[in-house]
């Protein structure tokens, strides 16, 4: 009996230890994998020149059309470049590495960088954009997508997810991010990590990403690009840092240094954010590439003498790879010498580089195949993600007595307006290797859409930008001729990305003119808006009847967005980043502090404008559906939890309409006294969810210590006992509100 019981117990404990032993048993290959690189760097770099180490410091551009330069074969023969950027295409990149592999002393493989913002040659929406989707699962694909037909391309290292926080609209970049919050913001982070490089990107169809621009670029003064940022240590670890922390926990494996200046000190040189938090408190150990030529600009930043100064600055600080400008090569030798250098920081920073190089797999698989270039690259099913994903990133603003969806079976349909028939435009800036000629417009969409019997006439109106109103009346004409008029303005691509700052936040040239001469010929009509940015866009808002904001769509634009307007696709995207009234309220974000006089409309002596209201035109997380959705009954699991404690959050959310269609149901908190100001709202939880018609819902959410606690005056994480209030509804402004009690009463 006694056996038996014992024989029992072992069995049992047998049985509870063996998903331990299968964790520790793939853990152990990862653990031996890693120790076995770590002594093939410690090899290789044992057998290094001076030179060759500072080769692998150095990544030089190719030229726009992917080739390599001609000085690039000498230098890789040499030993004396270790990776390239905007190189690309089986071709090329197997040409150069067979040199590195064939000819060069050690063989150390070349790396090939690209800017993979949203796609390689299939084009996704902008990532700001692709965020509208507020769908994790849809931007990781995109992501994938594109680590897939880069890789295929010989590809190796995307310069991507960029995840700047950008609260200032007049910031062209504020295109190629996840917007405003740094909740979303790391949300969207991990998604692109783990898009771009999956749980190994050694794999064929894969890439090691980069988190950039570490750190505050989206913070630059007045929106103007690479303009100067001031952000106190608090700031930079609520606002600022998240969504970096977020891509450093998926193992992202490189960072770029950011072009700005930072309280004084420049991001690629600055010990604080490059060593003591990346290295230090997070654990980084990929490596950090400076920006295009921003060592060199430590000189004009009045930071470095001269080159030498730059590359010390820089080095030291913790960038380990300089982009285009040479300072560590042409000054590395002389700094050792005088001592201003040390050898084991070169060294450092060589087994960072040689670490990702080792990951990537390329000692063992440096050569791209032919094959997987041809399928891979622009495949029927990337193109299909791309218009399922295109459709879900689309934001409907307004719909005025349900004018739309479209019928397909219309008569006559008059498409209007500048962006109606651009090709260019709809893939956005940074389009990697997109092709003008895959993209499909709108007016292409639309044909294909509508039934053979539709007729489907086009006239442009007006430039983007420019004076001329030559084609108002050609314009004018065929609205008056269409049953109903689609009507696409907004910004050219060239309008937002980099160096692509604004101070007015209009719709550019005649554009408002020709919405105008349309609205007045009493036709039903829709504004399709294509932009990389929010736009003051108050006149639409209150008079057209109806606004879908579809940003830069990608390769697939047209086919997307006429899913939406002919719904085929109820439109379910939101806001991820708020729409101001006016230029001169920017930065203008939902998670602002409520000052000690809020903006009281009965009271002068409170925080607003003489002259414009202080509220958005439309706020964070804001969207429509062609159906409706009912919040009710907020539940709080308790009354009071402890501060280490858990409370579960949950509402139910019923779609009242007849139309299936998803909602976005967003929670956020607000922290109501505590020992710093805290935000009025911040976002803690979202889930888009698809309800049929009549379908409802329980939604739950959970809040514990990470979402309650924040920096408090010494600057460490902590929640704080106190009052919260909980906020759960479709966008940061409306919603139901409960509250509950955080420690001992
Ligand atoms: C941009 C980076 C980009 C780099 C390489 C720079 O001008 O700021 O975002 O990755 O160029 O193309």
């Amino acid at each position: 009996m006694k056996l038996a019981r014992l024989l029992c117990l072992l069995l049992s404990l047998a049985l509870l230890a063996a998903p331990r032993m299968v964790v520790a048993q793939r853990a152990q290959p990862a653990r031996n994998a890693q120790a076995d690189i770590e002594r093939r760097i410690n090899a290789l770099v044992a057998r290094m020149t001076l030179a060759e180490k500072l080769g692998q410091l150095q990544i030089l551009d190719g030229e726009a059309n992917g080739n390599f330069r001609p000085e690039h074969r000498d230098m890789v023969r040499k030993g004396l470049l270790g990776s390239t950027l905007n190189v690309r295409g089986v071709a090329r990149t197997n040409e150069l590495q067979h040199i590195a592999m064939d000819e060069s002393r050690l063989k150390i493989p070349v790396l090939f960088g690209f800017d993979v913002i949203h796609g390689y040659r299939t084009i996704f929406p902008v990532p700001l954009g692709e965020t509208s989707s507020w769908d994790a699962a849809a931007v990781e694909r995109a992501a994938s997508i594109a680590a897939d037909e880069a890789r295929a391309a010989g590809v190796h290292w995307t310069f991507a997810p960029m995840l700047d926080i950008a609260r200032d609209a007049r910031w062209g970049r504020i295109v190629e991010g996840a917007g405003e919050d740094p909740y979303l913001g790391s949300v969207m982070a991990r998604a692109r990590v783990r898009g771009f490089q999956g749980t190994d990107y050694s794999a064929p169809d894969r890439v090691v990403a980069c988190a950039k621009h570490w750190v505050a670029y989206g913070a630059v003064e007045a929106g103007r690009d690479y303009n100067t940022t001031n952000v106190s240590e608090r700031a930079l670890r609520e606002i600022y840092f998240p969504p970096f922390k977020a891509a450093t926990d998926a193992g992202v494996g490189t960072y770029m240094s950011a072009f700005n200046d930072l309280d004084g000190v420049p991001a690629s040189a600055n010990p604080f954010t490059l060593t003591r938090v990346l290295r230090g408190e997070w654990k980084f150990d990929g490596f950090v590439v400076s920006d295009y030529t921003s060592v060199e600009e430590l000189i004009k930043h009045g930071l470095a003498a001269d080159g030498a100064d730059a590359a010390q600055a820089a080095l030291n600080a913790g960038v380990d790879m300089e982009m285009v400008s040479r300072n560590y090569n042409q000054h590395g030798a002389q700094l050792l010498k005088e001592g201003k250098l040390s050898p084991a920081v070169i060294d450092e920073a060589v087994r960072r580089i040689l670490r990702i190089k080792f990951r990537l797999g390329l000692f063992e698989h440096p050569y791209a195949d032919e094959a997987r270039e041809r399928s891979e690259i622009l495949s029927p099913q990337h193109r299909a993600a791309a218009r399922e994903i295109a459709a879900r990133s689309l934001v409907l603003l307004k719909n005025e007595r349900g004018a739309l969806p479209l019928s397909a079976s219309a008569r006559s349909i008059a498409v209007i307006g500048p962006l109606a028939d651009s090709q260019e435009d709809v893939l956005g800036s940074w389009n990697g290797d997109g092709h003008i000629e895959d993209a499909v417009t709108l007016l292409a969409g639309i044909k294909a859409k509508v039934s053979p019997k539709t007729k489907v006439t086009y006239a442009k109106g007006c430039d983007v930008s420019g004076d001329s109103t030559a084609g108002f009346d050609e314009a004018v004409r065929a609205a008056r001729a269409a049953d109903f008029i689609i009507l696409a303005v907004g910004e050219a691509a060239a309008m937002s990305g980099e160096a692509s700052s604004r101070a007015q936040l209009d719709l550019p040239g005649r554009q408002l003119d020709l919405i105008k001469a349309i609205h007045a010929t009493g036709k039903p009509y829709v504004v399709v808006l294509m932009n990389g940015r929010p736009l003051t866009i108050n006149w639409v808002a209150e008079n057209s009847p109806a606004l879908l904001e579809t940003w830069f769509a990608g390769t697939e634009a047209g086919n997307a967005i006429a899913d939406v307007l002919f719904g085929d696709v109820n439109p379910g995207g939101k806001l991820p980043i708020t729409f101001p009234r006016a230029v001169g309220q920017e930065p203008l974000y939902y998670n602002h502090k409520n000052t000690g006089r809020p903006p009281d409309p009965n009271n002068k002596y409170s925080s607003k404008y003489l002259d414009v209201p202080f509220t958005p035109l439309y706020p964070f997380g804001y969207g429509l559906s062609y159906t409706q959705f009912q919040f009710s009954n907020l539940q709080l699991s308790a009354p009071r939890i402890p501060v280490s404690g858990h409370l579960n959050v949950s509402v139910e959310v019923a779609n009242t309409g007849r139309r299936a269609g998803d909602e976005v149901v967003q929670l956020y908190i607000h922290d109501v006294a505590a020992s710093v100001t805290r935000p009025v709202r911040e976002l803690k939880g979202f889930q888009r969810i698809t309800l049929q018609p009549g379908e409802r819902r329980r939604v739950s959410f959970t809040l514990g210590p990470a979402e309650l606690g924040f920096y408090n005056r010494e600057l460490r994480f902590a929640v704080e006992p106190g009052a919260f209030q909980v906020f759960v509804g479709p966008n940061s402004v409306e919603g139901l509100e409960g509250s509950f009690e955080v420690g001992a009463r």
